[in-house]
């Protein structure tokens, strides 16, 4: 990434309905009137179902929309039950989030997560790739072999880096409110920035209003994936505030 910005992108994963988009004029009018809204970028990623209906409700806020995954095939096709990232441009969507564990975990391999990649830069999308390693790969000390052979092979054949931000989230830290040591944290940013040295790299897992404090004083991190925490509109803005004091 070349450009500056500090990114606050919100995971509603399965959650939400029609009904969750009244609390978003909280979020729009926050950020107008936040001082640092011309550093801080903030992407919502709702359920495919709440794409159009969300990008509708930020249009002129600058907060923007993105998609939680993928199909592999950037064209259309007999895949029923997939959507695929040409369409969830054409709904509004301008990023999608690729490789999160909780996919990699219902069997998305580093293979299928670098095609998923390769069609959604394709459709011209921005990746949100996700990386991270479980508690037992924690335990054995192998974090940074898991860490770099899933960007290697994730980010396999991809000539092109602009467009992809990668999000560390240890599996271990997701949904669990563990977060890592500030200096274990510190130095896996530093290592995954020494391998891929043009991409934004952020932070994602239990992040919420109270540890963001401990969080946002580790400097190389350049923003906060946040899931369970910014379903809630007044929390995720409290994030957000709180990372600037
Ligand atoms: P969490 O989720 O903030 O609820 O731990 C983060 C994520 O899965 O992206």
């Amino acid at each position: 990434m070349t450009n500056k910005y500090m990114y606050f992108i919100a995971n509603w994963k399965m959650f939400g309905g029609l009904n969750s988009l009244n609390s978003l004029h909280k979020i729009v009018k926050f950020f107008k009137t936040f001082k640092k809204n011309k550093s801080i970028k903030i992407i919502y990623c709702p359920p495919n179902i709440l794409i159009r209906p969300m990008s509708k409700k930020l249009k002129n806020s600058k907060i923007e929309v993105g998609a939680q995954n993928c199909h592999e095939n950037d064209t259309y096709g007999a895949f029923t039950g997939s959507v695929n990232s040409m369409m969830l441009k054409n709904v509004g969507a301008k990023y999608v989030i690729i490789g999160h564990s909780e996919n990699r975990q219902s069997g998305e391999n580093d293979r299928l997560i670098n095609l998923k990649i390769k069609s959604a830069l394709n459709s011209g999308l921005k990746v949100i790739f996700c990386i991270g390693e479980t508690l037992k790969e924690k335990r054995k000390k192998i974090t940074k072999k898991v860490l770099n052979l899933q960007l290697r092979k994730g980010l396999n054949k991809i000539k092109n880096n602009r467009n992809i931000i990668i999000a560390y989230e240890p599996v271990w830290s997701i949904g669990t409110g563990l977060i890592p040591k500030s200096t274990d944290l510190s130095d896996t940013i530093d290592f995954i920035k020494s391998k891929k040295k043009k991409n934004k790299v952020l932070y994602g897992g239990s992040v919420n209003p109270k540890n963001i404090i401990q969080l946002r004083s580790i400097d190389n991190i350049d923003g906060f994936l946040v899931g369970g925490a910014s379903q809630d509109a007044k929390k995720f803005i409290d994030i957000i505030k709180k990372s600037f004091n």
